[in-house]
């Protein structure tokens, strides 16, 4: 791992707690879509897991899931990112990613490792591209963030990794604004330009945004 990465594995490990907690990340109709679409497998890998809610939805549907996460302090079965996966090939029914995307330093490389432990499938959901002034408010909460896709990137880094896209929903979601800004520990002049950015997707106190998510197969 790179200087940054520790880092950012140590600033996530802080964070643990608030995201096992976040009622935004513990349940949401992606996260309905990504068991639904897991249907039938009797083993997936959730990288990125945080909270470990992709997990225990999984669990609970009756797959074994192992996690993987950067940062310890999640408690991931295994600590690594998705650029560099320590599984052999094919070693799971489905390869599974939520809300971690926009994290990775290099997409293409962890497409192409979660292709490349995946036997059958690999679903991915995450925030959609919403134009750059979402970026900058994004990167100014959260100076982890790396960036998000349009539908059409998200198509090219599964063709380029090698996965045919099966089916891609984009659903709706609100979340709530104010513990969205204080789980990354945005305030003040800070939080206040963060607002300015997102202006036009908020309403009543929660932000609008669109979540995509993607199946593909190998
Ligand atoms: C928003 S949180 C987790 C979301 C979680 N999957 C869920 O559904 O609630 C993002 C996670 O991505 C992880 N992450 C950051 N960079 C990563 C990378 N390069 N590869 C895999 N995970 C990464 C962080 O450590 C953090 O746990």
């Amino acid at each position: 791992m790179s200087a940054g990465s520790v880092g950012a594995a140590e600033l996530w490990s802080a964070r643990a707690d608030a995201y096992r907690e976040s009622e935004a990340h513990r349940q949401g109709p992606d996260l309905d879509l990504l068991v639904e679409w897991s249907a039938g497998a009797s083993s997936a890998l959730d990288v990125g897991t945080g909270g470990g809610h992709v997990a225990r939805r999984l669990r609970e549907a009756g797959v074994e899931v192992t996690t993987c996460d950067p940062a310890p302090g999640m408690r991931p079965d295994v600590v690594c990112g998705a650029e560099h996966i320590p599984f052999a090939d094919g070693s799971f029914d489905v390869v599974a990613t939520r809300l971690a995307a926009h994290h990775f330093a290099d997409a293409a490389a962890a497409l192409r490792e979660l292709a490349r432990v995946s036997a059958d499938r690999v679903l991915v959901a995450d925030n959609l591209f919403a134009g750059e002034a979402a970026e900058e408010a994004e990167r100014l909460r959260d100076p982890s963030h790396v960036r998000t896709y349009t539908e059409a990137g998200w198509r090219e880094l599964f063709d380029a990794a090698g996965l045919r896209v099966l089916d891609v929903r984009v659903l709706d979601l609100a979340i709530e604004l104010g513990p969205w800004l204080e789980r990354a520990g945005c305030a003040g002049a800070e939080a206040d330009r963060v607002r300015a950015l997102l202006a036009d997707r908020i309403d009543g106190g929660r932000l609008r945004l669109d979540r995509i998510c993607v199946r593909g197969a190998r």
